[in-house]
């Protein structure tokens, strides 16, 4: 973080997960080259920024974000071993920290659907993050089926459980949740402000439960986040920031959702 940067309350959490995305390193670099015009003309009262690209693509996004308070964080790391080891394929929180990241994302729902990563996975995985002091930013969130048939708290109760040992003290200020409904997620469809503000008191009731001091965690939403509905969203007390996709790929429509969680608004 420099000095000519203003952030807004540490409340607010903007968060952009690129996905599988963009294809090419020439549209990286003009989208990280968008970006920061964009902080350059608007310095002041910002949320925290942090911008999730795909592995391949954090040392460029890095490089061309040194000096800026933009953070990185990772979509997915190794949950064997926190350091390094014979897993091929694998990326470990280590390597990660190592490389500036600073924060990952666990249990998305793409994760847990394509990739069957249970509460046991995640809970190595949040082992191994947590370890090598990455901050997490923990997602769960209810199919359209459970939606539909009132299960959601039951729903997102059991994807909590995967936290449990880890709601200790020394974790308290690592740990960001993000509401995701599956069924929200890229199809342009968002539960109502009420519904989400809703579900965020109830995880932070069941955090809560276990440690008291897990009651004023970040609980971020997710899904279909655009620059149209984010002042909603960004009016509920509860909701402190957003997890954004599609419309993070895009210079313009990703700073129009952190102005709207900027400290002015
Ligand atoms: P979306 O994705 O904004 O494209 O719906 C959100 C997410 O999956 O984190």
């Amino acid at each position: 973080m420099t000095s000519s940067y203003t952030s807004a309350t540490s409340k607010n959490w903007v968060i952009a997960n690129w996905k599988m995305q963009p294809t090419t390193q020439a549209e990286v670099k003009d989208l990280v080259a968008n970006l920061s015009q964009k902080l350059a003309d608007n310095p002041d009262n910002l949320p925290n920024i942090t911008l999730a690209p795909s592995f391949l693509h954090l040392s460029n996004v890095k490089e061309a974000l040194k000096n800026s308070p933009f953070q990185l964080s990772a979509q997915n790391l190794c949950g064997q071993n926190a350091s390094h080891g014979a897993f091929t394929g694998e990326i470990s929180a280590k390597q990660l920290t190592d490389m500036g990241v600073t924060s990952v994302i666990i249990g998305h729902s793409e994760r847990r659907q394509y990739f069957a990563e249970t509460n046991e996975i995640l809970s190595q995985k949040l082992e191994c993050a947590l370890s090598q002091g990455l901050s997490v930013i923990f997602c769960v969130g209810e199919t359209l089926e459970q939606y539909e048939s009132k299960k959601t708290q039951t729903v997102i109760a059991e994807q909590l459980m995967a936290l449990q040992t880890f709601l200790t003290d020394e974790y308290a200020d690592n740990i960001i949740i993000a509401y995701e409904p599956v069924w929200a997620i890229g199809t342009g469809k968002v539960p109502t402000v009420d519904e989400v503000t809703n579900v965020h008191q109830f995880i932070a009731d069941t955090l809560a439960k276990n440690n008291p001091n897990f009651a004023k965690i970040p609980i971020l939403y997710g899904g279909s986040v655009k620059a149209d509905n984010a002042k909603d969203f960004a009016q509920s007390p509860v909701v402190s920031g957003v997890l954004v996709g599609g419309a993070s790929l895009n210079a313009d429509s990703f700073w129009q959702i952190i102005e709207a969680f900027s400290a002015t608004n």
